[in-house]
């Protein structure tokens, strides 16, 4: 026993322990070192719920949100859910007068029992109308009807459960601003907007009502359509409630005084807005094959910039901001324009980027 303690007490002795306890700390270590070695993510201090004063969204697929994984993620982070694409017209729309329900249900189900916002999206959009449009033999009048009739019944259906609804999502064109011309556009006409909003009021007179879109963001002529539509709607009485930019943006682009034009001119409708699907590309050039350090600091202070602008926003005006997904590895950018992508706030193994930490800063 005195050896021992004579031992513990000399210097040497000391510093063999400390090897000893290093060595055991290298045998512990993970093959792929995480934590200060890599700067592109970090231990965070604070939670996007926690610290937002307005909700904070991101988008959901059902057959993740039953995994511990990504529910315990979302009920610690996010305040706020919109189906990726399950909820859809292509999705529960089978045929005239029958519907699927299986995978809007278990969203709406999950919002409900872990008190959180579900933001329904989207009532009409032309790239999910469904399949069997093209084979409809019926007239326009009846084409109409059956709109009518589908966004009453989806809307009924979580009446007090979906607080607001993407009603109309792309109706307007790239650069002209002209009226995209839709199956929607094409067989009911130039109103069909304004009747698409007035079915959804009369289903869920509470539910908020949004018009969805891309490209107000740093398209003028398609912004200024998009507002005269919102004016005209407004003039004649039809509920709309908010705008929706998707932001899906670059790190390097629309510049941000482009992008302060675009919330301005929105912003003096009065309408609530939301930044409705938010993801930053990261290699839009597509001059990387690995997230570097560089490129994720760069990341870190454009969703700082982005949540900073949008809190010029009124607090009455700020209706939230919702990410398009949670891992950077499931983003649809990685299908959509086929290059390596980490646009989102974690990484494939659900580990926080510093760009949660620009967002939660930002605040
Ligand atoms: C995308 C989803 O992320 C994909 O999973 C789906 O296959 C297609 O739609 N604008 C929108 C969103 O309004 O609904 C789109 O979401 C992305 C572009």
């Amino acid at each position: 026993m005195e050896k021992i303690q004579q031992r513990q007490s000399s210097g040497g002795a000391v510093r063999v322990a400390a090897l000893l306890s290093l060595m055991v700390l290298f045998a512990c270590k993970p093959e792929a070192p995480v934590g200060p070695e890599d700067k592109k993510i970090y231990t965070p201090v604070s939670t996007l719920r926690g610290e937002a004063p307005f909700p904070v969204g991101t988008a959901v697929q059902s057959g993740r949100i039953d995994q511990s994984s990504y529910a315990n993620l979302i009920n610690k982070e996010f305040s706020s859910i919109t189906a990726e694409y399950e909820m859809k017209q292509d999705v529960i729309h089978m045929g005239p007068g029958s519907y699927e329900w299986g995978s809007s249900d278990a969203i709406v189900d999950f919002g409900v029992k872990n008190s959180i916002r579900v933001h329904g999206h989207a009532l009409l959009w032309h790239s999910s109308a469904p399949a069997w449009f093209d084979t409809y033999s019926g007239d326009n009048a009846a084409f109409e009807q059956m709109m009518k009739t589908y966004i009453q019944t989806v809307v009924t259906r979580y009446k007090g459960k979906v607080a607001s609804w993407d009603v109309v999502n792309e109706a307007f064109e790239d650069g002209s601003g002209a009226y995209r011309n839709t199956i929607y556009y094409q067989k009911m006409g130039p109103d069909y907007i304004a009747k698409c909003f007035q079915w959804a009021h009369e289903a869920d007179p509470d539910a908020l009502l949004f018009y969805n879109d891309y490209g107000a963001e740093y398209d003028n002529s398609k912004r200024k359509a998009i507002v005269e539509m919102i004016e005209d709607l407004k003039a004649r009485g039809i509920p709309i409630h908010g705008f929706g930019f998707q932001m899906h943006i670059n790190y390097n682009w629309p510049s941000l005084s482009e992008l302060t034009k675009a919330l301005d001119a929105l912003k003096a409708t009065g309408l609530k807005i939301h930044f409705s699907e938010l993801d930053v590309r990261m290699n839009p050039a597509n001059d990387l094959t690995s997230f570097t350090e560089a490129r994720a600091l760069a990341q870190e202070e454009r969703y700082r910039e982005i949540v900073t602008l949008y809190k010029t926003l009124p607090a009455e005006q700020q209706f939230g901001i919702t990410l398009w997904g949670i891992k950077d590895n499931e983003s649809w950018l990685l299908n959509f324009w086929g290059n390596p992508e980490w646009p989102l706030l974690f990484d494939s193994d659900f580990r926080y980027k510093i760009a949660h930490r620009g967002m939660v800063e930002g605040l």
